[in-house]
């Protein structure tokens, strides 16, 4: 599957990986925009932005409990594994759009999160921030400071955090390689990713069984599953050392 990008993957330092939904739609969590997406049966504008919370926040909250629940019943797959597995031979960063944590219960030791955490909360207003634990006696929950508490994630039409962002970059500016999993590249600023890692001449890698916006800027495209190409990868470097 990677002898044309051999000798680049294996004098590669540091490998990026980009990752969204598509990477944990073998643990069992819907995508976005694929055949049973999210989008199909939601209306992203009332139900992922801070003006639908605002309207509605008891809708927008038992929405993402939903999802929290699944996610928490989920668990990382082979995908997820190998790439937590390939720190043994390389040094690896994730930049994922997924809030799902599933790099981390993985292994993954450096996971930057562009979107956010579904097991995460935050203040509308104070600055208090936490993980949740257990389900809230009441949505919305209410802060200490008395106001609404929110998911830690980010929203269409929200900038993402600025220092995990400007980090983010900075990786991307320095990888050798770049492998692109399981995202349709559809949303800004996480899709402006594959650009970086192009000017700095990083090998662009695509693991998607489907067409995206970038598949044609890609050195190669895998029409696979994350779950059984990148388990490959590793096992190739494994090999290799
Ligand atoms: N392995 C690899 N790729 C897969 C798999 C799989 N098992 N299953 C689906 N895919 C691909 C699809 O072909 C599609 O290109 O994953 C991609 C998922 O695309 P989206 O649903 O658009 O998800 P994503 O790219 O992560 O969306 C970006 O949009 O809705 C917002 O904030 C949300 O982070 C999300 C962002």
């Amino acid at each position: 599957m990677f002898e044309s990008v051999l000798d680049k993957l294996k004098a590669a330092r540091k490998i990026v990986f980009v990752t969204g939904a598509g990477m944990s739609q073998e643990s069992g969590i819907p995508t976005f925009r694929g055949k049973d997406g999210l989008w199909r049966n939601y209306d992203p504008m009332k139900i992922a932005t801070i003006d639908a919370f605002y309207e509605n926040p008891k809708l927008v909250w038992e929405w993402y409990e939903d999802r929290r629940k699944n996610i928490v019943a989920a668990q990382p797959n082979p995908g997820h594994n190998a790439i937590a597995e390939l720190e043994r031979y390389k040094e690896v960063v994730v930049l994922t759009q997924n809030i799902d944590g599933l790099h981390q219960r993985a292994g993954s030791t450096k996971v930057l999160e562009l979107h956010g955490s579904i097991i995460r909360i935050k203040c509308t207003v104070c600055s208090f921030q936490d993980y949740i634990v257990s389900s809230f006696d009441m949505l919305p929950p209410l802060c200490k400071c008395g106001k609404i508490l929110r998911p830690d994630v980010v929203w269409f039409g929200e900038p993402l955090p600025q220092d995990v962002w400007t980090e983010a970059i900075a990786h991307a500016n320095s990888c050798d390689v770049m492998i692109i999993a399981g995202t349709s590249l559809l949303v800004s600023p996480a899709n402006t990713l594959p650009l970086y890692a192009k000017q700095n001449n990083a090998l662009l890698i695509e693991i998607n069984p489907e067409d995206t916006m970038m598949s044609v800027d890609m050195n190669l495209t895998i029409r696979e599953t994350c779950s059984n190409i990148i388990p490959e990868l590793t096992e190739m470097f494994s090999k290799l050392n």
